[in-house]
């Protein structure tokens, strides 16, 4: 970068790599402290890239023109697994086209049906939790929300061809969250040489396909696709402004990216909110006494203090970007840090405390950017928020849960931040 680019570290670029991937929170907090609120990073990954973490700055980054700033080039290391037809990896024109097709189901009434789902979902959950032996909960949120996607997303009939894609989907996603950043970065260029891992996943990834596709087929052609309430349905009905339909491959490579966007991070949204609840007896009691607007916030409060995806990545195109007088040159990837702004933008920002989100001038959507924000703002914020208010309150009407120990540890696992023991927990009585 020239002579106004951003400040930033100077050790060598496989340093930073270790100081990433072993304390990345603390590594970054340090570099923010000493270098501002705008930090020029380079790792072996990417050799040049700008963290930034402050709000008014975030807001340069999300209000910029969408030709200006590309997201999908960000997103292309989950090219492999969504598709190169995902809304998550387009930009420009095809980007705006597909994010408006899908946003419908997403809003007002339609959203609002899926809530007995959830509380369903929640049900099965609990009554599958062992009484008086620690257990993780992270693994039942996982099931839970797939189960929601599969219901509201998918609509798959109960039965055995719905165990069958769910068993498959699991096969595909688990190594991959696990390993993600083995495996995407093997199958993106094949330089870890992990070909073995990299054919596994490829077949595991056909055998979802072959039954999605299959569901197309019966979808199109459903006697009752129009009285129909799932995701996939209203997406074989979308029409685009030139009347044009969504074909057999991006309806597949949406569903996979709603599927692929919605489980993983609701399940770790919802595992944090519980560990943080069950550490905070005070907001745990106040939840009881209190109404809906304190759930809500209760469930934000958490999605900043644990911020479940803790960065976005925008790529300058065209000509070099101007951001808070720096100049950032085509090519280069601008990542506001949401953890780094949830840290930045709250005095006393480690304390889990809900009340912030129900005080005079409360966060905005450039302090609490947990869903990111502009155009590619998460599609699924007001059904993810929804589904980890419905899941809690069911929970809390049932049961009563204690922590099996001491708050989890923050681990990273692909593109998101997990409880590293799952949130281990014990559940003293029977539900109700
Ligand atoms: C707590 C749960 C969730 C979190 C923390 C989360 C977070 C995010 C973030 C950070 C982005 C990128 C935004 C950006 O680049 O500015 C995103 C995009 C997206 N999310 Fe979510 N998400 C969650 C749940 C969901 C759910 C439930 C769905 C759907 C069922 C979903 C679907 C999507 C889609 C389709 C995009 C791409 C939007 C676009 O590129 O235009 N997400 N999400």
């Amino acid at each position: 970068m020239t002579g106004t680019a951003p400040p930033g570290p100077r050790l060598p670029a496989l340093l930073q790599t270790f100081a990433f991937l072993l304390a990345p929170g603390r590594y970054i907090t340090a570099c923010q402290r000493r270098y501002g609120d705008v930090v020029r990073f380079s790792t072996k990954f990417d050799s040049n890239f700008v963290m930034v973490f402050d709000p008014a700055i975030v807001k340069q980054v999300f209000q910029a023109p969408p030709d200006r700033l590309h997201a999908g080039k960000a997103n292309s290391l989950l090219g492999p697994v969504l598709g190169e037809r995902s809304v998550l990896l387009l930009d420009g024109d095809e980007h705006l086209r597909q994010r408006k097709l899908m946003l419908p189901p997403f809003h007002g009434k339609r959203l609002a049906g899926y809530a007995e789902v959830m509380r369903e979902a929640a049900d099965n959950a609990i009554d599958a939790w062992p009484v008086g032996r620690e257990f993780a909960l992270m693994p039942s949120m996982q099931l839970l929300t797939l189960e929601v996607i599969m219901r509201t997303v998918f609509g798959v009939e109960e039965g055995a061809r719905k165990d069958e894609l769910t068993r498959r989907i699991r096969a595909m996603l688990d190594p991959v969250s696990r390993r993600a950043g083995v495996v995407l970065l093997a199958m993106s260029g094949g330089y870890l040489g992990r070909r073995r891992i990299v054919e596994r996943f490829e077949r595991r990834r056909a055998e979802v396909d072959e039954m999605i596709y299959e569901e197309i087929a019966m979808r199109r052609t459903a006697p009752d696709l129009e009285e129909r309430d799932d995701v996939f349905s209203m997406l074989v009905l979308a029409r685009d402004e030139d009347g044009r339909p969504l074909s057999d491959g991006e309806l597949r490579d949406e569903l996979v990216t709603l599927l692929v966007a919605g489980h993983e991070t609701t399940a770790t949204g919802l595992a944090w909110t519980f560990d943080l609840l069950l550490h905070n007896p005070r907001v745990l009691a106040k939840i009881e006494e209190e109404g809906d607007d304190y759930l809500d916030a209760v469930v934000k409060e958490s999605l900043r203090i644990r911020a479940v995806i803790p960065g976005i990545g925008r790529v300058v195109q065209k000509e070099p970007f101007s951001l808070n007088g720096y100049e950032i040159p085509v090519g280069i990837e601008i990542n506001p840090s949401i953890a780094g702004v949830h840290r930045r933008a709250y005095p006393h920002h480690s304390e889990f405390r809900p009340e912030r989100f129900l005080e005079p001038d409360p966060p905005d959507t450039y302090t609490w950017i947990p869903f990111g924000g502009g155009v590619r703002r998460c599609l699924g914020a007001s059904f993810a928020l929804m589904e980890m208010r419905t899941v809690v309150r069911r929970v809390l009407e049932r049961t009563r849960l204690e922590p099996a120990g001491d708050p989890d540890k923050v681990e990273r696992r692909g593109i998101t931040m997990v409880p590293k023991r799952g949130v281990r927990v014990i559940q003293p009585q029977p539900p109700s």
